[in-house]
């Protein structure tokens, strides 16, 4: 019971993290619209029905799923807790059904402006706040037990990981705050109007990546025998996720600081 419900939550670790991976390619063709404001509303409004508001919320639960599933790995690695397979299991599943419950309360209720949900902001701020906690502790943990051991490559993912709770989620769950946050064009650059607020999505960008790359590869590894068509799959994944690093990184430099 305890090896197949492992294997279950490791199945869909994968899958989240595959489906997420999809996604940054997605989000960034679907972001550049942003140079051509009156084409990008129009992208937008195909997403504003009852149907687009389910694709995003069901975006949620891979995030939030592979969110808390990975730092259940991390904790296990450092702290060894096998034995508690079963709750830690039900820990995750509770995590990410309160996470998606409160998304789709912030969804269904969502307002158009700042101000009419200032509120929101503030519960925001210190919810990441809190969130942010435990994966900064693991981080320091990993740090502490000397992680750059003989399998760095994999400790830095699991690094990456934990970095990625508070800027993944943080986007996702900022995103969703009132409904012109993620959707309106003014509201977007506004939002941009900041350098931080570039860099960070930079930072976003390049570690969910890089995080991701190194994943899929990883899974192409576990799944299809040393072969050319293999190394043609691989060159194909990093070829595409330089091109589109690039794509997203030009969006953040070139996007004007004012939608005036
Ligand atoms: C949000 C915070 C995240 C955390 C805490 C996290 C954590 C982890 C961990 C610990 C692993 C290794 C799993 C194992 O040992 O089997 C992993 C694998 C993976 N992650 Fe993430 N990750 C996060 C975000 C992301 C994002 C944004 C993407 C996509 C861009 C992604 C894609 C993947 C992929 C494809 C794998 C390989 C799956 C596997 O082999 O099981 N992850 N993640």
């Amino acid at each position: 019971m305890k090896r197949e419900l492992g294997f279950y939550m490791g199945l869909a670790h994968r899958v989240s993290g595959l489906a997420l991976f999809l996604y940054l390619f997605m989000h960034i063709v679907a972001l550049r619209g942003l140079f051509d404001p009156p084409g990008f509303e129009k992208e937008m409004k195909f997403l504003d029905n009852l149907f687009g508001l389910l694709i995003e919320w069901g975006l949620g639960a891979a995030i939030f799923y592979h969110a808390f599933n990975g730092v259940r790995l991390i904790a296990i690695e450092l702290f060894g807790q096998e034995g508690r397979q079963k709750k830690l299991f039900w820990g995750v599943l509770a995590a990410m059904v309160a996470a998606l419950a409160l998304m789709g309360i912030f969804m269904a209720t969502a307002k158009d402006s700042y101000e009419a949900q200032r509120a929101r902001f503030g519960i925001f701020w210190v919810g990441l706040a809190l969130l942010s906690a435990t994966p900064a502790y693991l981080a320091v943990e990993m740090i502490r037990q000397k992680m750059l051991g003989r399998h760095t490559v994999w400790k830095i993912q699991r690094l990456t990981g934990l970095i990625l709770v508070t800027l993944v989620v943080g986007h996702y769950v900022f995103m969703h705050l009132t409904f012109n946050t993620g959707h309106d064009y003014k509201t977007i650059l506004e939002r941009m109007s900041s350098p931080l607020v570039r860099a960070l999505d930079f930072v976003l960008l390049v570690v969910a990546y890089g995080h991701g790359t190194y994943g899929v590869v990883t899974i192409l590894k576990d799944y299809l025998k040393p072969s050319l068509a293999r190394k043609a799959i691989e060159a194909a994944v990093y070829l595409s996720v330089v091109v589109f690093t690039l794509l997203g990184a030009s969006l953040l430099w070139s996007l004007p600081y004012s939608a005036n």
